[in-house]
């Protein structure tokens, strides 16, 4: 059986009181919280860095923080969320000049290194790099906001990716990120992701270990 993921993304959170909206769902059994990383030019919207990252640090959280880039210039970012705790981050290829050398620093900087695909981007440079990823994160909404709906098409570019990954013989996990909900994380995971990327899901639920259990199940039934 595959080692499922589940990865609450905090941009739903509760901003006012995130230390412990945060300190709920690892009670839940939560293992891994995502962050994402938003300038207002890369994608329209303004979220939270690397001093909120900290600030997560100081106030006890320990478990991993999977950073999300979706802002330039990346390689000043991924240092600064290097110093900060991040334990892994990601950005979208077309977001820096370098993807080689940024894909470097991170892990030189003793972090996990992903890559990020837009709905809309192609798949090419995983060709050249794909011995560097820990990770592929297939963006199922454009980025920006979380609340939107999955973009069905994404299934069949998880299906390419998840064989990509099998053939290339290396161990790279596959997460998806944006619209998943209980009625479709079943057929993501039979798709081929193994990590799942979910914000409005989890924070809008009343019950964050209840609808965490009830995600577990649908994709390990
Ligand atoms: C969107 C973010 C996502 C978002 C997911 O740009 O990268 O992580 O928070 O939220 P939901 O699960 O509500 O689509
Ligand atoms: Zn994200």
């Amino acid at each position: 059986m595959k080692n499922f993921l589940i990865v609450p993304s905090i941009l739903s959170a509760n901003f006012a009181c995130l230390g412990e909206d945060i300190s709920k769902v690892i009670s839940a059994g939560i293992k891994m919280i995502h962050f994402d990383v938003m300038d207002n030019h890369y994608v329209p919207n303004l979220s939270v860095g690397p001093l909120v990252l900290k600030a997560l640090r100081d106030y006890g959280v320990t478990i991993s923080i999977d950073v999300h880039l979706m802002a330039r210039p990346v390689d000043r970012l991924i240092l600064d969320c290097v110093y900060a705790g991040a334990s892994s981050i990601s950005f979208h290829p077309e977001s820096t000049d370098h993807i080689d050398r940024s894909l470097e620093l991170i892990k030189e900087n003793g972090c996990k290194a992903g890559l990020v695909f837009n709905p809309g981007t192609a798949l090419g440079c995983l060709e050249y790099i794909i011995n560097k990823l820990d990770f592929i994160l297939l963006m199922s909404v454009n980025p920006g906001f979380s609340g939107q709906s999955f973009i069905p098409i994404v299934l069949n570019k998880i299906c390419q990716v998840s064989n990509l990954i099998k053939n290339s013989g290396f161990n790279i996990r596959l997460a998806v990120d944006g619209g998943i909900n209980i009625r479709n994380i079943s057929v993501i995971a039979e798709a081929g992701a193994d990590t799942f990327i979910i914000g409005s899901t989890i924070f809008t639920a009343s019950n964050y270990r209840q609808v965490i259990n009830d995600l577990y199940c649908e994709i390990n039934k």
